[in-house]
């Protein structure tokens, strides 16, 4: 039988209360560790914690209420933790929101203040912390909720997307700043993924709720790159990989608009779709078979260069009939 690897230690989880985090805390129990779980539903973190004492044998369960979006929430959680005596081996940064709408005319400043002093201050502070302890141990690990939308534009949650690259971005500067020591910091960077996020965020019928992951996935994939001491994982296989790697290659002003486009009320997008997506396809088409047609016409080239250059011609023409085609079927389902 394998050892369990958390006897004897401590996970703090922030937002453990629901979604990721309530799959993070999950993943702790299993592996035998303590928990201190912060969130501001204490009576769902006490449920967990019986459900984890019950199920996993957990033998230690601090439940902090805390609202972590108020000025001096982290320092506070750090001395209640501290005055127990407990010393926390893993600290999990989940807790955090969104909303939703044009940052111009739409979202209101306090939310969006409350929204920054919880995925922005209070992470950094509960890290600053616990990392000088972990330091000083020359032990110890962090997980940071980042996002996909940390290296994407993310228009209608700007305020959002610009945390989740803070996030993404001082966990990179700490990991380097770390090397030399046993402390690792580890960015998660999920995508869209099936939990109450997007409806808390006012942004429950956006297109990108019809794309999510599974939050035990994502959790799991997190759970093990932080036990890896991995620098970042993007949970979900070759499908988020893929958006990763578009992310950093695509130009940020089509990135932006794609993103738009996922972040846009379903509704609208059919609409839209009715009235450009079939252009969109037969301009695409268009556009290659055109490009292709005169690079033939202009090659400065032999008869059998001209030959090979014909047959291209045809093999992209079919090609991009194809390419028509799957357009074609694409859009007439989203508007079935
Ligand atoms: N879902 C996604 O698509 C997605 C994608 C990428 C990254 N993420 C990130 O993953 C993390 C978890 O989100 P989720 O999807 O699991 O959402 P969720 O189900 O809504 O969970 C959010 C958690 O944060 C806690 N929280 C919110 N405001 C708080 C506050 N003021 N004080 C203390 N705790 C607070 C909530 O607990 P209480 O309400 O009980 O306080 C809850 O436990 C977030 O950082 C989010 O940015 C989510």
């Amino acid at each position: 039988m394998s050892q369990k690897k958390g006897i004897g230690k401590t996970a703090l989880i922030t937002g453990a209360s629901s979604g990721i985090g309530q799959e993070l805390a999950k993943l702790f129990a299993q592996d035998g560790y303590n928990l201190v779980l912060v969130a501001r539903s204490v009576e769902t973190l006490h449920r967990l914690s019986e459900v984890f004492e019950m199920n996993y044998g957990t033998e230690e369960v601090l439940v902090i209420e805390k609202d972590l979006s108020e000025e001096d929430a982290a320092r506070d959680v750090y001395e209640q933790v501290k005055a127990k005596g407990i010393t926390v081996d893993v600290l999990v940064n989940d807790a955090g929101v969104s909303t939703y709408g044009k940052f111009a005319t739409e979202t209101d400043w306090e939310t969006e203040k409350s929204l920054i002093h919880l995925n922005v201050l209070t992470t950094t502070l509960l890290t600053k912390l616990y990392l000088k302890d972990m330091v000083a141990r020359n032990e110890g690990k962090i997980l940071n909720l980042a996002s996909l939308v940390s290296i994407t534009p993310f228009p209608l949650q700007a305020v959002y997307a610009a945390t989740k690259s803070y996030v993404w971005n001082l966990t990179q500067s700490l990991v380097n700043e770390l090397k030399d020591t046993n402390v690792t910091v580890t960015a998660l960077m999920p995508n869209a993924t099936d939990t109450d996020f997007f409806n808390k965020a006012g942004a429950s019928d956006t297109l990108v709720t019809e794309m999510l992951d599974d939050p035990a996935m994502v959790a799991k994939d997190g759970y093990d790159a932080l036990m890896a001491g991995k620098p970042k994982v993007v949970p979900g296989g070759i499908k988020n990989k893929a958006f990763e790697v578009m992310a950093y290659t695509m130009p940020q002003e089509m990135l932006a608009s794609q993103m738009r486009k996922f972040n846009t009320p379903k509704q609208q997008v059919k609409e839209e779709a009715k009235s450009s997506g079939l252009a969109i396809g037969i301009g695409l088409a268009a556009v290659a078979l055109t490009g292709i047609a005169l690079a033939a016409l202009y090659r400065n080239a032999s008869w059998s260069d001209k030959l090979q250059a014909q047959y291209q011609y045809g093999k992209a023409k079919y090609k991009a009939g194809k390419a028509y085609d799957q357009v074609k079927h694409a859009v007439s389902e989203v508007l079935a």
